[in-house]
């Protein structure tokens, strides 16, 4: 296939906060794309307590890729199907991590692919040790004081450690 514009793909996400594992699907991204945007929505559509607000979230990705000029990070608001075509993204990637994702991601995908044809979705299978992370057990184990060292890049790890100092002190 010819290419006649540079390869767009959205990278969408609650990324509260993001995770070596979105980290991987990020970078991975880049081998079917030449930007990668990383967009953090406003309102997921299974909307979870937020710990971080959605621009702690962007500044945390701004800093995990800042050696990486072709990965932006950005923030939407409403359907992704618009964002995706105001910003001229050619492909959505999401990771899939289990069964019980592969459902509510093959159920999006459709739905996108629906209100929006040209609409592709590329899952990708994040790597054995990643599998099991997630943003919502980060939160839950760092709140309670658990070692999220392995699961969060450093900038995470600092802002994590520093929002619940607060809380305690
Ligand atoms: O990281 P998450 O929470 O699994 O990401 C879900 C996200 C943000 C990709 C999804 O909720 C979304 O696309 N929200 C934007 C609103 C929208 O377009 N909803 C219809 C989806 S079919």
């Amino acid at each position: 296939m010819t290419r006649t514009h540079p390869v767009v793909a959205l990278c969408p996400g609650s990324f509260d906060p993001i995770t070596v594992g979105h980290e991987q699907i990020i970078r991975r991204s880049l081998a079917f794309a030449d930007r990668v945007l990383v967009a953090v929505a406003h309102r997921a559509t299974h909307q979870k307590r937020g710990l971080f607000n959605v621009e702690e979230r962007v500044a945390m990705i701004r800093e995990v890729f800042a050696d990486e000029p072709r990965v932006e990070a950005v923030e939407f608001q409403g359907l992704l199907v618009d964002f995706a075509r105001q910003c001229g993204a050619d492909l959505v990637i999401r990771g899939v991590r289990t069964v019980a994702d592969f459902e509510y991601e093959m159920q999006m995908a459709r739905m996108n692919r629906s209100l929006s044809p040209a609409l592709d979705t590329l899952f990708l299978a994040p790597d054995a040790e990643h599998g099991f992370v997630s943003g919502t057990l980060v939160r839950e184990i760092a709140s309670l004081g658990g070692d999220v060292s392995r699961f969060v890049s450093p900038p995470v790890l600092r802002r994590l450690q520093e929002r619940f100092a607060r809380e305690e002190g």
